[in-house]
């Protein structure tokens, strides 16, 4: 089943909005001075990181699933979005930056899907472009497949989402909402989501290829390893 299916409608419910992503790129779209007129996301999902670019003039958002993309619709009208894949996709056009955030890089569960996205993000970024993500570590996956399954009531709902491996760096998160009818009865809602974890020093080798690195860091502000929680980096195109 395609993934971002069942869970895309309790999505924002448990994710919250996404202004403190957003904020981050606003940062480093200041930081670095690229005066970005146009912003491609990669991922987007429900447009939770787009609805707080709205000031940049032309904002772009891809995403595999039609179900999270119907929420980013309505929620960011401004916008324009578009269903497809982020490792294979040509939009005929260039962008100031490319974002993709929210460990949406570590959904596709091989290296070569990696490459293939961080290709489509340089052909798809103008000469100096932005490139901005976030990765969750090897460290920080291995931390949830040992911890307990997180529990989490939400509007009358019931979330059970419990992580574990799929060998070698690859997770399996199994999502299962107990959605309440309202009537004492409850309709289970499930989906399992894949994430690969990959050490930085890959992920730094491939995109020197095409990019420099200008920043990187880990939830503390200071420089990110494989035991990190998260991992987040702004790289310009070069050229
Ligand atoms: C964790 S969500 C992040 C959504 C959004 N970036 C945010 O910060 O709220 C990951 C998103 O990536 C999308 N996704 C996963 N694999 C994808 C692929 N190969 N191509 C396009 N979108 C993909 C999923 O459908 C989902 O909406």
């Amino acid at each position: 089943m395609r993934e971002y299916q069942q869970f895309a409608q309790f999505y924002d419910a448990l994710m919250g909005d996404g202004s403190s992503r957003s904020a981050r790129i606003l940062e480093a779209i200041d930081r670095f001075d690229v005066g970005a007129t146009s912003l491609l996301e990669l991922g987007c999902g429900t447009g939770s990181v787009l609805e707080g670019l709205v000031l940049i003039p032309r904002l772009v958002g891809l995403d595999a699933s039609a179900e999270m993309l119907s929420a980013a619709t309505a929620k960011v009208p401004s916008a324009e979005f578009l269903l497809g894949d982020m490792t294979d996709f040509d939009l005929g056009t260039t962008f100031d930056v490319v974002a993709c955030v929210y460990d949406t890089v570590n959904h596709l569960v091989n290296y070569e899907a990696w490459e293939s996205l961080f290709q489509g993000v340089a052909r798809h970024l103008k000469p100096g472009g932005l490139f901005i993500f976030d990765l969750n570590t090897i460290g920080r996956l291995h931390q949830l497949v040992t911890s307990p399954p997180w529990v989490h009531d939400f509007d009358g709902n019931t979330l059970i989402m419990d992580v574990r491996s799929d060998g070698d760096e690859l997770t399996l998160w199994d999502i299962r909402v107990f959605a309440s009818a309202g009537d004492g009865t409850f309709t289970l809602h499930q989906e399992n989501i894949r994430e690969l974890g990959v050490a930085l020093e890959t992920v730094r080798t491939t995109l020197a290829t095409d990019f420099d690195l200008l920043h990187e860091e880990d939830d503390s502000g200071n420089p990110p390893t494989d035991e990190s929680s998260r991992a987040y980096f702004v790289y310009r195109r070069q050229g």
